[in-house]
Formats: C-alpha cells, sequence, structure tokens
C-alpha cells in the first residue's frame, strides 16, 4: 500500500481528577490525515485544511509531521512522505485538536510501513507532536485518540498506559465556545506547588473515579469527577463555568469539568438524551454572552485511531 487516509478522534483530558494521567475519545469531530508515500526520503505537507491558514506547512514545525518523524526515526527508515492534514475541529478548544492530528500521521505512517508496532507504542511519537505544539509532551490526550475509550496514563518515565475497563454506558456531551485558549497559557496560570491537603482529596476524588469506572458505579464517578488542583484556576479563562457546571450537575450529568485544558466544557450522563439536554442548555447561556458555541454528543469512542481509506 502506498496511500492511506486515516480519522483520529477528538478526546477529553483530565477527567477533573486527572490532570496529564486521564482521557477519553469522543466519536466525533477528529481529524483526518492522508498519508503517500514518495520516491525520496523527507516529510512535505502538501495541503492543510479546516485550519484558516494559522498552522505550519513546515514539516519540522508541524506536530503531525514531528510525530511522523519521531516515529521513522525510532524505525530507523529513510521512507519519505506526502502529508495531506484534514483539520475537523478547532484549534486550541480543549478538544485534543493537535493530538489527533499528531496521533493521525502516526497511525497512517505505521499502517503503510506494514503495523510494525502496536497503537500503544505509537503513544511516544505522537507525544513528540504534543511537544511542538504546547510545549508540554503529556500523554492524556495522545493515548485515547489512538486506543480509544477511557485510558490511564500510570507514569511518564517509564511510559506506562492503560486501557480502563468501564462497566457502564456513559455519554459525553462536549460544548465549546467560540473563544481560545492556548493550552501552553492554560498550563501557565497553574501554581508551581500545591498544598498536601489539596493532593491528599484529589487522590481521593482520582481513586475514587477509577474505582467506580472499573465496577460501574455512578457515585463514585460522580465523586470522582471532581478537581481541587486545576480547576480553581482555569475555570476563571471560561465565561460563566461555575454557573453552568452547577446547572449541568443539576440537570442530571455524572460530572462536568473543563475538557483538557479549555476552553470546552464536558459533561458526562448516563444517557445521550441528558447530554444533549445539558448541552444545549450550555450553548443558551454562551449564546446570552454573545458567544457562539458547538456541541458534540457521543459515547465514548471504543475505537481510536482508524483507517478510512486504503488505496491501491
Ligand atoms: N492535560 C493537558 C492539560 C491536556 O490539561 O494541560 C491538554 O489538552
Amino acid at each position: 500500500m502506498n496511500k492511506v487516509k486515516v480519522f483520529a478522534p477528538a478526546t477529553v483530558a483530565n477527567l477533573n481528577s486527572g490532570y496529564d494521567l486521564l482521557g477519553l475519545a469522543i466519536d466525533y469531530p477528529g481529524d483526518e490525515v492522508v498519508l503517500t508515500k514518495k520516491s525520496s526520503s523527507g516529510l512535505v505537507i502538501t495541503k492543510i485544511e479546516g485550519d484558516e491558514g494559522r498552522l505550519p506547512l513546515e514539516a519540522e514545525k508541524n506536530c503531525a509531521t514531528v510525530a511522523i518523524q519521531a516515529y521513522l526515526d525510532y524505525m530507523n527508515c529513510k521512507e519519505g512522505f506526502e502529508v495531506e492534514i484534514h483539520k475537523k475541529m478547532p484549534i486550541g478548544s480543549g478538544l485534543g485538536s493537535s493530538s489527533a492530528s499528531s496521533v493521525a500521521g502516526v497511525f497512517a505512517a505505521n499502517i503503510l510501513l506494514g503495523e510494525p508496532l502496536s497503537k500503544k507504542e505509537l503513544v511516544q511519537f505522537a507525544m513528540q507532536g504534543e511537544k511542538i505544539a504546547c510545549g508540554s509532551a503529556h500523554a492524556d490526550n495522545v493515548s485515547p485518540s489512538l486506543l480509544g475509550g477511557i485510558v490511564s496514563v500510570s507514569s511518564y518515565n517509564p511510559l506506562q498506559i492503560h486501557e480502563i475497563d468501564f462497566n457502564l454506558d456513559l455519554f459525553v456531551g462536549v460544548v465549546h465556545p467560540d473563544i481560545e485558549i492556548k493550552t501552553a497559557d492554560s498550563r501557565n496560570v497553574l501554581p508551581k506547588s500545591i498544598p498536601m491537603e489539596d493532593v491528599v482529596k484529589q487522590t481521593g476524588y482520582l481513586s475514587s473515579l477509577l474505582l467506580g469506572l472499573s465496577q460501574g458505579n455512578e457515585e463514585m464517578i460522580s465523586f470522582g469527577l471532581q478537581d481541587v488542583l486545576v480547576e480553581p484556576y482555569r475555570a476563571k479563562l471560561i465565561p460563566a463555568f461555575v454557573e453552568i457546571k452547577k446547572m449541568a450537575l443539576k440537570m442530571g450529568a455524572i460530572g462536568c469539568g473543563i475538557s483538557g485544558s479549555g476552553p470546552s466544557i464536558f459533561v458526562m450522563s448516563k444517557n445521550k438524551k441528558i447530554a444533549e439536554n445539558i448541552c444545549n442548555e450550555i450553548g443558551k447561556k454562551f449564546d446570552s454572552l454573545n458567544i457562539n458555541s458547538q456541541s458534540y454528543c457521543s459515547a465514548i469512542n471504543k475505537e481510536g485511531a482508524k483507517v478510512v481509506c486504503e488505496y491501491k
């Protein structure tokens, strides 16, 4: 095979209590990458669509090609590729936009080389795309985008990633208000040190979330979807966040929080209708503040990155 088109889904990272450690994939939106083998080595970006001209066309600056190059270097492979990137989600949205492009790039390259590595082994290269995009090689977006489902990053050095076997139907709604927050800026508002008391509280939330997911216990999940470490600082960057979260919980969400580094807000619920109703109300709230928004509701995506089309 010389050419392939792949899709990598958007993701909700952190899940409140798991800053840089937890993430899940949603069905849509997601990015597509078309990769074509070329006769000489090196990576050339031939087209980027859907980015309003904002993303770099230079291969050494674009997260997708940086991730592919990290993979090729590791494989000691001199193969060259033409790369087309179709952005299907807003940049700086908290939906894992750079991750989806990085994941799609690496996943496509691995397909064209005959799948020598597993999806899990590709995470380390997609993380290099994150590093170029925001200065931090976190794995909580790229892991679920590659693998699907809910993923826990237990360790960065050495990298340890575990797919969480959750035992109930869960739906996720995400509302993206049309304001941009750069991940680097959203990381910079966080304090450099935190009180032990808060660490203990957050560890309790995290363990409740993980146990609740594996036991299918909604109350434990709900308790675990809290955040005293990050949300208080980032909430200030999102108009009406506190009010919106209160409303979402009152309307029956199991949990509500900032998706990744924001400004998107996510809700988790037992059925799709609840998530859709809450997303509608959040949209109305943003309308009242003269902020446009888009919402996406789906079950948790179990597949992750996938081939859309193989060309002979
Ligand atoms: N864990 C990262 C953060 C995700 O919250 O900064 C970025 O999307």
